[in-house]
C-alpha cells in the first residue's frame, strides 16, 4: 500500500478459527510489511481478543488503566464518543509520532486496531519505518545512535492530555531507558528507535540531545518513509511497533466521532528505569497494583 510498507490483506474472515498455515502466511507477510490492512472485518472485542492472541500475549493495560474496554481489560477505546457526558480519556490519544508503551520496561510488540465509526473527513494514521530511516542515516551516524540509549517520557505522550490524567500517566509510568537503535528479533534488521517521545540521550546533556533527537524525528518522518491509512469502518490493521512509529492525525471535526478499539502484545524487549529506585515504586504492566489503577482510574470521575 506504501513504498516503504504496508500491505492489503484480504480473502480471509479473522472472526472465525484460522487454521495454522493461514496464520503462518499472515505472520509471514506482516514480517515483511510491518503495517497489514484487513478491510471489510466484523470483529467484536472477543474475536479482536482471539486474533490477537495469535501474536504473543495481550497486554491488560495495568499502564494505562484509564483508557480500557468497560467490560474487557484488554481492549483499549480509541473514542472520541462521550460516556455519560464526558470525553475518554483516550479521545485523542497518539497525535505524536510514537511507538506504542515505549514509556514502559516492556513495549508493545504487536498493535491491533478495528475501526468501528470514522468522522467524514481526516482521522488517518500514518506509519514511519524505522527500518528505512535508519538505513538511509550514514554510517557514521549509525555507529553514533548504536551506542546511544533514550530516556522514553511518559510526559511527551500528548499535547492535547487532560492533566489530571497526565499526572496520574506519570505516576504509573517513570521514565524508562531504551536503545536508540533496535535489533528486530524475527528480521534481525537494525531499526530507529527514537522518536517524539524521547526527551534526552543517558550520559549526553539536554542541550546536546535535543537537536540529535530533532533531528532524527525530522529525518524519520519523511514522506517517503511512510504509509499513510485513510481508514474505512470495519478495517483492521495490524502493526508492529518494533520498527515502526505511528502517528494518529489529529485533523477532524471534533463534534463527529472516531469511534475504534485496540489490543496490543506485549513485546520482548525489556528496558529500564531511568532512577533504578523507580522500580520499587512503578506500576509496571508486570507488577501493577490494584490500588494504584484504582486510583488513578478514580480520578477519571472526579
Ligand atoms: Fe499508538
Amino acid at each position: 500500500m506504501g513504498y516503504a510498507l504496508g500491505a492489503r490483506v484480504s480473502g480471509v474472515d479473522l472472526s472465525r478459527p484460522l487454521d495454522t498455515d493461514t496464520v503462518q502466511q499472515i505472520k509471514s507477510a506482516w514480517t515483511r510489511h510491518l503495517v497489514l490492512v484487513f478491510p471489510e472485518q466484523h470483529l467484536d472485542p472477543e474475536t479482536l481478543i482471539a486474533f490477537t492472541r495469535h501474536f504473543g500475549e495481550l497486554d491488560n493495560y495495568e499502564t494505562q488503566p484509564f483508557n480500557r474496554h468497560p467490560e474487557h481489560d484488554e481492549v483499549m477505546l480509541l473514542s472520541n464518543r462521550p460516556v455519560n457526558g464526558k470525553l475518554p480519556a483516550g479521545a485523542y490519544n497518539g497525535q505524536n509520532w510514537h511507538t506504542d508503551l515505549s514509556y514502559t520496561p516492556r513495549p508493545a510488540k504487536a498493535t491491533l486496531v478495528y475501526c468501528i465509526q470514522k468522522p467524514s473527513v481526516g482521522g488517518d494514521t500514518m506509519f514511519a519505518s524505522m527500518y528505512a530511516a535508519y538505513e538511509a542515516l550514514s554510517p557514521k551516524m549509525q555507529a553514533f545512535l548504536d551506542d546511544l540509549e533514550g530516556v522514553n517520557d511518559v510526559s511527551l505522550i500528548s499535547a492535547r492530555r487532560d492533566p489530571a490524567i497526565l499526572e496520574a500517566f506519570k505516576r504509573l509510568n517513570p521514565p524508562v531507558i531504551h536503545p536508540a537503535v533496535r535489533i528486530h528479533p524475527e528480521s534481525g534488521k537494525p531499526a530507529l528507535y527514537v522518536n517524539d517521545r524521547v526527551r534526552t540521550f543517558v550520559g549526553m546533556s539536554d542541550a546536546e540531545s535535543k537537536p540529535i533527537i530533532k533531528f532524527l524525528c525530522e529525518h524519520s518522518q519523511q514522506p517517503r518513509f511512510v504509509y499513510r491509512h485513510r481508514w474505512s469502518v470495519r478495517d483492521l490493521v495490524l502493526w508492529d511497533n518494533r520498527c515502526l512509529t505511528h502517528l494518529a492525525v489529529g485533523d477532524y471535526d471534533p463534534s463527529e466521532i472516531r469511534h475504534m478499539i485496540r489490543t496490543s502484545t506485549m513485546g520482548d524487549y525489556f528496558g529500564r528505569f531511568e532512577n533504578p529506585r523507580s522500580a520499587e515504586t512503578a506500576n509496571t504492566s508486570a507488577a501493577a497494583t490494584s490500588t494504584e489503577v484504582a486510583q488513578a482510574a478514580s480520578m477519571l470521575h472526579d
